[in-house]
């Protein structure tokens, strides 16, 4: 079965919809998480099911997927059609252990943020929450991330 034009949305009608910026839309394109067919014109064709890709888009990003990861998750998804509820849940599986990771992390933020309510030193050497470990600290005091100085030209 062909689909009729009216089945397909401009890339203006697919940002109205998605709300989001044309250029967002060709940059996802470009990453291959859409798909717009060409007119004889030139000018993008988008399938109506792209809405539901966008969707997904902004969910998996949500939930702190990399758009790498959210094209790894569509590349399981079919690009023309809907996906299956079945192909919807095993996407949305996948994502249960980082909502988990993500949720552990919060739980660690509350707790060191605990210590600090009411304190506001952000203390390089102390705080937590401003300097969590210290990571610069185990290369000797002072700044550790100045760029070199460049030689002067004369
Ligand atoms: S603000 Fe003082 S310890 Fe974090």
């Amino acid at each position: 079965m062909t689909a009729s034009p009216h089945d397909r949305l401009t890339i203006g009608e697919l940002a109205t919809r998605s709300g989001l910026a044309h250029s967002a839309l060709r940059y996802y394109e470009g990453l291959g998480l859409i798909h717009a067919e060409r007119t004889g014109g030139g000018q993008r064709r988008y399938s109506r099911q792209t809405l539901r890709r966008l969707a997904f888009v902004r969910a998996a990003q949500q939930v702190g997927l990399s758009l790498e990861e959210v094209q790894a998750a569509l590349a399981e998804l079919p690009v023309d059609r809907s996906p299956t509820a079945a192909q919807w849940s095993t996407v949305a599986l996948s994502w249960q252990s980082r909502i988990d990771e993500q949720i552990a992390d919060l739980e660690r933020l509350r707790t060191r943020l605990t210590g600090c309510i009411g304190c506001g030193c952000l203390s390089l050497a102390k705080c937590a929450l401003y300097n969590p470990g210290d990571v610069q600290g185990v290369e000797g005091p002072g700044a550790r991330k100045l760029l070199p100085q460049r030689p002067r030209t004369p």
